[in-house]
Formats: C-alpha cells, structure tokens, sequence
C-alpha cells in the first residue's frame, strides 16, 4: 500500500488572463487538500467552480499562477515521470472519429508503450463497449465517447485515475454502471480515484471523501457520510416567523425563503425543530423535509448560491 497521499495540492491558485485587474478571472483561489491512496475521492462543485482548472494544474497541462501539487509525492511540474502513474480523462477525451473504438485504443497503446491487444479487448468489455468496438467513434453518443474515455485512460494500468465529469452524458443506467465499475478500481484493484462532478447524488453514491468547491475555494472537505448523508431541508411555515427563525437560529443554519424558513439539520432532529416551535409558542402551518440539492447544500455551508456562468 501507498504510504504517499495520491494527490497533495498546496496554495493552489491559477488566475487567467489581462494584465488589467478588472477583467482577471480567479479560476482556483488557494485551495489545499489531500487524496488518501486507495480511496474514491470526489470534486464536487458547480458549473464554473474551478474543477477543470484544477484538474488541468495536477496533470501540469497549465501552471498554477501560485502553489504547488504532487502526485505520490512527487511534484507534477519539477517531476513529470510521475505522470506515467495516472490515467486521466480532461473536459471529454478526444479520439480519432474515423477510427473505431478498438483503433483508437491502439493507436494509444502503441504511441504509449504498453500495447497489449488482450488487455484492450478486456478494457473494452469492461466498460461495456465490447458489441460496438469496431464501429467508427464519429457515430457515437457523448455516453460511448465517455466509456472510450474510461477505458484509454486505464490503458497503462495507472494507480491513480483522474477524472473530470466521468458521467457528463451518461443515461441513468451508463451511470451507474460506470460508478460500479469506478467502486471496484478502488476495492479489488487498490487504485485511486479522483473524480469531478456537478451532481451531489453522485459524489455521495460513489466516492469515500469529498472536497466541495465553490468560486474557486474549498467550503467543505472530509468524509461524504458525515458531510452529505442524513441531512435533510425543511421547509417551515409559522407564525410569527421571526420569532421561529430567533428560536431555531440558535442551534440549526435558517434562511428566510419565500415568507418560511429553510433549515438544514440531520434527519433525526426534526422532531426536535417542530417541538423547539410548539413550545416557543410559535404556530406551525407546514413543515415539509426535502433531500438537499447541491443548491439547497452551497446555501446551507456558505450562505451563498452556487456560481453561475
Ligand atoms: N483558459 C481560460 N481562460 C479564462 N478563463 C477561464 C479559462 N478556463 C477556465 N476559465 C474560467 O475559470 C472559472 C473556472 O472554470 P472551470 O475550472 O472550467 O470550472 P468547472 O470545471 O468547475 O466548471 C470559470 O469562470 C471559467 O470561465
Ligand atoms: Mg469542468
């Protein structure tokens, strides 16, 4: 086993463009974290939140404006060698579309060294392309392209695998056989992962940790179970409604929507929200439990909306 964290990323910062100030734009804004070796680990954060960026830093594709970032110790841009240990699919992979999908993974095999026609045949069984394999990749929808993508990044057996929005395309069905197929690189063959995705649910249903990003800085970072599981959003109506913002505020993040509160609180304390009301002499007209969405989440942790575009 990997005594080294797979990933360490120290003071990242990449700001692009203009020399004047007014039109830079500060993609990643000192972020630090660690991936444990062996583990699933997910980059979560919306549209525009800095992820690709990142992403880009760790595969040293653009140099960070400040910071440094290691692979298994070693530093991406003095130490490139260490790249030969990852896998990586950036922003969707790009194939040769006039070729099929087993002669894009051959020409990469044979330019990369480790051509191995059996090991193709079985990449391309394992995520589940074998039945289209010798068709061009021109006829192939975003979800194909991104399995292509899964497989030749697998190609020279890395142990650490980078992803950017794996699923990006993927029906219901692609997705989840691909977060199996990610489960097990990690538990049957002791790899790394480290995946980027806009989709809460995801990151929860399939990944060990988590790093939540948000206008280019770290809001959360640790275990997805203590971070995203059993965490509900209710929806409160009372009255009078400052009165039962005062009383809940102490103990639970409330924000005012809509003429009611939304709290964010862990499943089991809701019995304990509605009493606190009853007994504070508020009157309760609705309370309703919804499962947080990123949105309802990026509010609750940073009393701000996601980014937008
Ligand atoms: N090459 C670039 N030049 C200028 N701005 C960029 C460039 N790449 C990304 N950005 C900007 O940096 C921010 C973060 O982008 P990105 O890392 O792609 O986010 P994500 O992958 O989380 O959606 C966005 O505001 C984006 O428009
Ligand atoms: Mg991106």
């Amino acid at each position: 086993m990997e005594s080294q964290p797979a990933i360490h990323i120290e003071h990242l910062v990449k700001t692009f463009g203009g020399l004047r100030k007014r039109k830079r734009i500060q993609a990643v804004r000192d972020i630090s974290f660690e991936v444990p070796a062996g583990t699933v680990y997910g980059f979560l954060g919306p549209n525009g939140a800095g992820k690709t960026t990142t992403i880009r830093m760790l595969l040293d594709l653009i140099h960070p404006t400040r910071g440094d970032a290691y692979i298994f110790g070693q530093h991406v841009h003095r130490n490139h060698g260490v790249l030969r240990r990852v896998g990586a699919i950036v922003e969707g992979a790009m194939f040769y579309n006039f070729l099929s999908a087993r002669r894009n993974l051959e020409v990469l095999a044979r330019t990369g060294d480790h051509y191995d026609a059996a090991r193709i045949d079985s990449l391309l069984e394992q995520v589940g392309l074998t039945p289209r394999a010798g068709q061009r990749v021109k006829g192939y929808s975003t979800g194909m392209k991104q399995r292509l993508g899964l497989a030749a990044a697998l190609l020279s057996d890395p142990d650490l695998l980078i992803l950017d929005e794996p699923t990006n395309g993927l029906d219901p069905s692609g997705m989840h056989e691909i977060r199996s197929f990610i489960r097990d690189l990690a538990d049957r063959q002791g790899k790394t992962v480290f995946l980027s995705s806009h989709l809460l649910g995801e990151i929860e249903q399939i990944c060990d940790r988590v790093a939540i990003i948000n206008r280019g800085q770290i809001v959360r970072e640790g275990v997805v179970a203590d971070l995203l599981a059993g965490k509900v959003q209710l929806h409160v109506e009372a009255d009078p409604i400052a009165q039962a913002a005062a009383l809940l505020n102490e103990r639970w993040p409330v924000v005012s929507v809509n003429g009611g509160l939304d709290i964010t609180a862990a499943r089991e304390d809701m019995p304990h929200i509605v009493r606190r009301l009853v007994e504070g002499g508020v009157d309760v007209y609705q309370a309703v439990s919804q499962r947080q969405t990123l949105e309802d989440y990026f509010l609750a942790v940073t009393g701000d909306g996601p980014a937008h575009d």
